[in-house]
């Protein structure tokens, strides 16, 4: 009977996207069984966008319009492995509950569909507007024999989307490696700027229409981490916190990351419509985990919101393909605001689960609430049983050097180690659950971490869904997002500090 529900649902998975919300209690109740065929019921989560069948990467076209948030991404609708691309489509008004919609965009003569981005042309510079809609444009990427930037445009808000007929709007010029348009409107000049990946560099674009583009320079031949071609660029300004000024942030997606394989950089600096320069020119990485990658924000975000949202994949180019769910593979990161402090004589990008998160996180009839303690142990707890869920606290790091934070059951668990004395955080994941498909999985992961601010307090926040750990630490100053597969069902949180001293405060658990 039990397996017969099972097999129902995990039938119904490949249909609908909220499925495995109601399977993963089912679950609960079969770890004798042989889980195997069972994993991607197991692993559907919950408040993360997953494809309902097959292969994701990078978010793509990512555009706010008339009340709805579209995520477009790399989409291979025929296999849970990387093949010819598409652009497969969701739109969400909370970006938390979304709703799939048709493929937008399919490979055709010029090549497949690659990464890029969509812009509301609300002055209809590109003459595309027919009707009431603002056109809506997307820039592309087609991957050919050579690959070329093309436009697309949607005059029903979003949903429907025309090629250009006169594809592509950008020519090869001769670099292997020529991809991932991501367009902004730069308002001063009355222009559009694409910032293109062009081998080991950006390349700066211009436009007035967004069909005819003008080569304006390149930024980063000499900067950043180089383990490989640049991808997926993002540039976009920022005011920074609790000032009038602005400044220009610029990612960038690349091989060499800091725990290896793909991760995601950044640059804070200056842009005039022409060139961008930077002003950090040691190696930033928005994220210490191993799985954050190709991540871009929102375009058109009105100014009454005020927010730079930001998604990235959360997988790794090593084992993507590889990774023990079968049906689906990939998964979106939690939407996370940016914003920019200044630090010294520098600055520092923040990111944070955006406000939306809040109503989806489950209010247990008994929230796990505790005030001060010297640790924290939880055996066959709901919350952690559900494989889904929000847990912050504060730890006073002026009364111990280390705490140790373990999820998991008794054959399996994930590990995270904050460690004043090396100045570091440590995810262990080499014996949270099916490790063997890739050996870089099993690497011990490492962020630095400063603890040497005036405040030895520091804010802890872990969202947990079902294969991923996102954790943040205060208010977004670092954040280490990683993958893991259990094979059964975790039940037990601990976490341990100096068993002498309330260290831990402000424990919260939902
Ligand atoms: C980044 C990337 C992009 C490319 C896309 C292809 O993950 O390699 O550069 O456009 O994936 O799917």
């Amino acid at each position: 009977m039990k397996f017969y529900k099972v097999f129902l649902c995990f039938v119904i998975s490949h249909l609908f996207t909220s499925c495995g919300k109601e399977s993963g209690s089912n679950i609960d109740n079969l770890i004798d069984y042989d889980l195997v065929n069972l994993q991607e019921v197991n692993y559907r989560p919950n408040f993360h966008f997953t494809p309902a069948l097959h292969w994701m990467n990078d978010p793509n076209g990512l555009v706010y319009y008339k009340g709805q948030f579209h995520l477009f991404y790399q989409y291979n609708p025929n296999a849970s492995v990387w093949g010819p691309m598409n652009w497969g489509h969701a739109i969400s008004t909370d970006l938390f509950n979304w709703q799939d919609l048709p493929i937008a965009l399919s490979p055709d003569n010029l090549g497949a569909i690659f990464s890029g981005s969509a812009v509301v042309d609300t002055t209809n510079t590109s003459g595309f507007k027919n009707g009431d809609e603002d056109p809506l444009v997307a820039i592309f990427t087609h991957a050919g024999a050579q690959q070329m930037q093309s436009i697309a445009y949607s005059n029903d808000g979003g949903v429907r989307w025309t090629k250009y007929s006169q594809n592509p709007v950008l020519a090869n010029p001769g670099i292997a490696d020529f991809r991932d348009p991501k367009v902004m409107w730069f308002d001063e000049q009355k222009k559009w700027i694409m910032t293109l990946a062009t081998g080991n560099k950006v390349s700066f674009y211009s436009s007035p229409d967004l069909k005819n583009w003008t080569f304006e320079s390149y930024f980063g031949e000499n900067y950043g981490a180089h383990g490989g071609v640049w991808e997926c660029p993002d540039l976009f300004q920022l005011p920074i916190e609790g000032t009038t000024r602005k400044k220009w942030v610029l990612l960038v997606s690349n091989f060499g990351g800091p725990n290896g394989g793909t991760a995601t950089q950044y640059f804070v600096g200056n842009f005039d419509g022409h060139v961008f320069t930077t002003e950090t020119t040691d190696v930033r990485w928005i994220d210490y985990g191993t799985d954050n990658y190709a991540g871009v924000t929102y375009s058109n975000l009105p100014a009454s919101d005020g927010r730079r949202i930001f998604i990235g994949w959360m997988s790794n180019w090593i084992y993507a393909g590889q990774v023990p769910t079968t049906s689906w593979r990939s998964t979106m990161t939690v939407p996370r605001a940016i914003t920019l402090a200044q630090q010294g004589n520098s600055y520092k990008l923040r990111f944070n689960p955006v406000v939306e998160l809040e109503k989806y996180i489950s209010q247990p009839d008994e929230p796990t609430i505790l005030n001060t303690g010297s640790s924290i142990q939880l055996t066959d707890n709901d919350i952690i049983k559900s494989g889904s869920y929000n847990l912050s606290f504060s730890a006073d790091f002026s009364k111990t050097d280390s705490l140790v934070l373990t999820t998991g059951n008794v054959a399996e668990n994930l590990k995270i180690r904050f460690d004043k004395k090396q100045g570091n955080v440590l995810i262990d994941r080499s014996h949270s659950g099916i490790t063997d498909f890739n050996d870089q999985f099993k690497q011990k992961i490492f962020s630095p971490m400063d603890f040497s601010g005036t405040n030895p307090v520091v804010k802890i926040r872990m969202l947990v869904d079902k294969t991923s750990v996102e954790l943040f630490w205060n208010n977004g100053e670092n954040v280490m997002t990683v993958l893991y597969f259990p094979k059964y069902q975790y039940n037990k949180l601990i976490i341990r500090g100096n068993p002498n001293a309330a260290i831990i405060s402000n424990f919260s658990l939902k």
